[in-house]
């Protein structure tokens, strides 16, 4: 029987910094390495087959790094993407974000506005960049847009729950089926919240510059193995 591949993988890219502590280089440099790490796992995501990639690009807590730090990133992202949309086009990638964007810097935002257009008919694969992203202030967001929906009368208290998620920010993404976290620490730091509720989580020691193809095999493979009862029995998922 052909194993069931994640449709949507969460990636909280961890450990830049770590890197370029290591090897005695600036911070900034474990950043670079990593926009060459979200270059190959995004081409690997596509030729494998999945059809969702999050990636915590950026917390709204990140704001609160050293003012340096931030605009080395923004730059990094500003170039990242204009160097690469023609080829995530070419490879059918449909870039899209989430997070808080009215808080990016004009320039990163007009750029990431133009690359989710220019790559809106694709559909290999959809790279979800989390930028200035919260999992609280995402459901706080829909939360607020829903309940004056309420008010306003569109939207009816019974319908709260199952209509919920269409006010998170990419409502058409699906629940993130497996969620990787890299460096070693093992804990979520607010990424998808409402998303990950039912997630296989895998954690690695690997630093996200040194996350390459094979890892993201592994972590494949180790979802393929687990059992998931979406809180039913073991017999009921068996069909028993
Ligand atoms: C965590 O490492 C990483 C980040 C806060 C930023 C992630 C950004 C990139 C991989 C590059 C930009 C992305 C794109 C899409 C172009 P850390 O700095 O917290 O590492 P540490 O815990 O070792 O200090």
């Amino acid at each position: 029987m052909r194993k069931k591949l994640p449709k949507h993988i969460g990636i909280i890219m961890d450990g830049n910094g770590r890197w370029a502590k290591r090897r005695g280089l600036p911070r900034v440099f474990g950043h670079k390495e990593g926009v060459k790490a979200v270059k190959r796992i995004v081409s690997y995501a596509a030729e494998r087959g999945i059809k969702y990639l999050s990636l915590f690009a950026f917390s709204t807590e990140n704001w609160n790094r050293p003012k340096d730090e931030v605009s080395a990133l923004m730059k990094l992202l500003n170039e990242y993407l204009q160097k690469e949309i023609n080829e995530l086009i070419e490879k059918g990638v449909s870039l899209r974000v989430s997070g808080r964007v009215d808080m990016l810097p004009d320039e990163t935002r007009q750029k990431l506005l133009d690359a989710i257009e220019l790559s809106k008919n694709n559909n290999k694969l959809v790279l979800n960049l989390c930028l200035s992203y919260g999992g609280r202030s995402e459901i706080i967001d829909a939360a607020k847009n829903a309940a004056m929906d309420v008010a306003s009368g569109k939207l009816t208290l019974e319908d709260f729950e199952s209509k919920f998620d269409n006010y998170l920010y990419n409502p058409d993404i699906p629940d993130i089926d497996l969620l990787i976290r890299t460096s070693g620490e093992q804990r979520i730091s607010n990424f998808m919240l409402y998303r990950i509720a039912y997630s296989e989580l895998y954690f690695t020691q690997t630093l996200w510059p040194g996350f390459y193809e094979d890892e993201l095999d592994l972590a494949i493979d180790e979802y393929q193995t687990r059992q998931r009862r979406f809180g039913k029995t073991d017999e009921q998922v068996k069909g028993n």
